[in-house]
Order: structure tokens, then sequence, then C-alpha cells
């Protein structure tokens, strides 16, 4: 992955967003998440890499279209040129983060994916995940074992501000009775969200964002892509596979993974030397806005990351339809 691939991915959350984002409020979220799906599957097949979905949309009986194991990119599309090799790519996806939230109009629906050098990603099963995810200056003073005061406490003093003052961001969820109350013990404010805890930790890593820390159980391949969004942020993510089945052992063991009980960090989950990761808005969210429709163009607003080069760029895309179009600050 020696060329910089990122405004090729940039291509590819734009056009999945843009699609779904004309489902925005319509209560379907199958829906929504099919338009994003598709949309993201066929501009993939215009970036120049030999690619291999490692986290997608479900196991290849599951998921017609970006399903584990699927080979994307331009050479699976037509003959490379000049007989020419493209870069080996594994890449996560997730079309919609959100369907519901997209689907309802609210808040932090993103498309998202992360790329990285072959086996840079971890290939994970899509089980729950116990997840803490906080920014660059409590990495090292956090645990995921460790009484959710004691973390708090230890986040706070990293930030030099009061318990008090800090928000933690945990999914709405009867599974989190018991962490909502031992947080607001501690007398740290919480914001509970719907869904969407990947967009939640990249705002986690981001000084002035407001969010301080995520806690709580989500799903492991959102586990690898906010991985993949520490690693260019500098953040963090500590997350054990909730494995509570035979059947969930089986399906650990498929994908190589033998050790249940592990606490993987964001080189664990992501430990490609480099490693890409784009996101684009869908609804209006904390980093980004949603995908604004004006007439003669389309307006989007992007996140586009990577670890080496190391570079964080906010793109703000219009597109327009019309060669005439008035563009607007
Ligand atoms: P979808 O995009 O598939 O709707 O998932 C959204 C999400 O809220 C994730 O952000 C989160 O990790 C997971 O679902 C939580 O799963 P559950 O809804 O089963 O608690």
């Amino acid at each position: 992955m020696d060329t910089d691939l990122s405004l090729e991915f940039l291509r590819v959350v734009e056009q999945a967003a843009i699609a779904c984002a004309h489902t925005m409020g319509q209560g379907d979220r199958h829906k929504s998440d099919q338009v994003a799906v598709e949309a993201m599957r066929r501009v993939m097949d215009t970036v120049p890499i030999d690619g291999t979905i490692v986290i997608g949309e479900g196991e290849r009986d599951q998921a017609p279209m970006l399903y584990i194991g699927e080979k994307v990119g331009m050479p699976h599309a037509r003959r490379p040129p000049d007989g020419g090799s493209f870069p080996q790519v594994d890449i996560a996806v997730d079309p919609l983060e959100g369907t519901n939230l997209c689907a309802t109009g609210a808040a932090n629906a993103i498309a998202v994916l992360a790329a990285s050098n072959g086996g840079g990603l971890l290939h994970a099963p899509d089980l729950y995940m116990e997840k803490l995810v906080v920014g660059p200056s409590s990495r090292d003073h956090v645990s995921l074992d460790a009484p959710v005061h004691e973390n708090l406490k230890a986040i706070a003093g990293c930030l030099g501000r009061h318990v008090e003052d800090l928000v933690v961001i945990v999914l709405e969820r009867e599974r989190h009775a018991k962490l909502i109350e031992d947080i607001r013990a501690t007398g740290a404010r919480i914001r509970l969200i719907g869904d969407g805890d990947l967009s939640a930790g990249i705002a986690a890593a981001v000084v002035g964002s407001g969010v301080h820390a995520v806690m709580g159980t989500g799903g492991a391949p959102e586990g690898v892509l906010t991985a993949a969004a520490m690693r260019c942020l500098n953040g963090e993510i500590f997350a054990r596979l909730v494995v509570s089945k035979p059947e969930h052992e089986e399906r650990c063991r498929a994908m190589g993974i033998s050790d249940f009980t592990k606490v993987y960090r964001a080189r664990d989950l992501a430990p490609g030397e480099r490693i890409i990761f784009a996101a684009t808005g869908v609804t209006d969210g904390t980093l980004m806005r949603g995908v604004r429709f004006f007439g003669d163009g389309i307006r989007t607003s992007s996140l586009i990351m990577q670890n080496e080069p190391h570079q964080i760029r906010f793109v703000d895309s219009i597109h327009v339809s019309e060669p005439d179009v008035k563009i607007r600050f």
C-alpha cells in the first residue's frame, strides 16, 4: 500500500453516504443499509487495489455483497492495464453505521471503512465486545478491568478536570443498567445513545468534541473499525470479545481466535503498518455534518485519516451535477 489511496477511499464512503442519505427518516433501516452497500460495492471496484473484505456485511451465504472474503477493487472488475499489479489491501467496511439512526433521521449515522496492508485488521467474528474508548492523554492510565470510578478518576486527572465535568457515551441498552448506575454514582455526565458506538469512539479521541470516553458492550466489527481510527488519532480502545456460548467459541476458532479472554488494544485489533480510515456523515453528527442536497449539487462532510504519513483531514466536498452550478460557502 505505497500509493496514497486515501482520496480513492474518500470517494467510496462519500457515495455510500449520499445513497443512503436519500432514505433518511423513511423508517426503513434495511433499505437504508441496502442502498449504502450497493453504492459502496459499485465504487469500490473503481479503486486501484487488489482488495479483500475482512469485515463486512456477513458471511458469503448471508450477504450478497461486501461479504467476508469477497474480492473488490479494479482488478476484479476489469483486467489490470499492462498486466500491472495493484496493492493488496484488507478492508473493513460498515456502509451504514447506525442503520436506525438513518432510518429515523437521528444524529451520527456514518458511512465508514478502514483499509490496511494484508493482515492489518483482525478478522473479528460478529459477536459483542466489551469496550472502553479514550483519547490520547489517558490511554496509558485506564484498564478494561478497573472499576468505573477508578477509570473516570484517571481520565479526569489526565484531562485536568473534575470527574463531574466528564461526558461518557453509553449505548442505551438493558445490559448497561449497572454500568450507567456506576457512572452516575461518580457524578460524571452521561450521553445515552440509541446506536453508533463507532462515531462515539472517534469523538472520544478528538479533543474539543465534548466526549471523553465510551463505555459498554457493542459490536466487535465496530470495535475493529474504532481501533483503526484510534491508530490514526492516537486514542485507545480496550476490548474483549463476549464469548458466552459454545457457538461463540466455534465462531472465534473459525477466525483463528483461541484466547477468548484477551483484552485487545488498538494495535491488536488493527495491527497494520499502514492504516487508512475514511468516514462520511450521513446525518448531522458531532464531527461531521450529514449529506445536504441542494437541487443541482450535493455537499458531504468526511474524515479521512492515515497513520503513515500521519494525516487527519476533514474534507468538505461539493458534488456538482450541473456545469454552471453556483457554489455557496
Ligand atoms: P447497525 O449500524 O448495524 O444498526 O449497528 C449500530 C450499533 O449501534 C453499533 O454502533 C453498535 O456497536 C451495535 O449496533 C450495538 O448492537 P446492539 O444494537 O445489538 O446493541
